[in-house]
């Protein structure tokens, strides 16, 4: 099994059921939704590379203006079409490396490490900033090293015990994998960026 047949599987519903998530992580999701709010302007519109549920666009909606989000995943997709009632954002089911939009946004996010959970990650990013064309304008929020305790206790709960780590991925049972960043590591892959550490677990790299 790959990330992709994990998420068919309904890895996210399991990590959403904060009866998995121990306390550093559940701390983390919170703060990073806040952060997010505080560094996107009010109205502008935002694409959600690998949205899952929607979940962000969702709880931010009072705060934006029309915005778009998407995974390759289509049951999630279904489950966040469901959930927008009265919301106005929309979503799509697409591939984040070859995302079939041409207009630009205010703003392109892709969060709770969705892109560490990615193959082709400069893909990604290519795309990012292909949709956002302005620097400082792209968001990606991704796991720092300190937080493999946490991952290894909610990745067990959720039925993915890990079976091996590296200094920047845990792979586990059932053949998901999740990496993590020292601050070198993202300035080299992302080149120049700006990091907002989120508790100690986390990094918000803005670019
Ligand atoms: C860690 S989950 C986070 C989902 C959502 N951003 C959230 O925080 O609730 C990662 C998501 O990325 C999606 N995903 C992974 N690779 C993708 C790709 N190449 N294109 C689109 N979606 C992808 C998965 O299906 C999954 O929903």
């Amino acid at each position: 099994m790959n990330n992709e047949a994990a998420y068919t599987q309904g890895l996210l519903r399991k990590a959403l059921d904060p009866s998995t998530q121990p306390a550093a992580i559940r701390a983390f999701l919170k703060e990073e939704l806040e952060l997010v709010r505080s560094l996107l302007r009010p109205r502008s519109r935002v694409l959600d590379f690998g949205c899952g549920m929607g979940r962000h666009l969702i709880g931010l909606d009072s705060h934006l203006g029309r915005s778009v989000g998407f995974d390759y995943e289509s049951s999630y997709i279904k489950e966040a079409r469901q959930a927008r009632a009265g919301a106005g954002c929309v979503f799509f089911v697409a591939d984040a490396t070859a995302v079939p939009l041409v207009v630009p946004f205010d703003a392109a996010i892709c969060l709770t490490n969705t892109w560490g959970t990615m193959s082709d990650k400069l893909g990604v990013i290519h795309e990012m900033r292909r949709l956002s064309p302005a620097v400082g304008t792209r968001f990606v929020t991704v796991y720092s090293p300190a937080s493999v305790a946490a991952r290894r206790e909610w990745y067990a709960k959720m039925g993915h015990r890990v079976l091996a780590a590296t200094d920047h991925e845990l792979v586990a049972e059932g053949g998901f994998s999740s990496e993590h960043f020292t601050e070198r590591r993202l300035r080299d892959l992302l080149g120049p960026c700006k990091l907002h550490p989120i508790g100690d677990v986390a990094y918000l790299a803005q670019f």
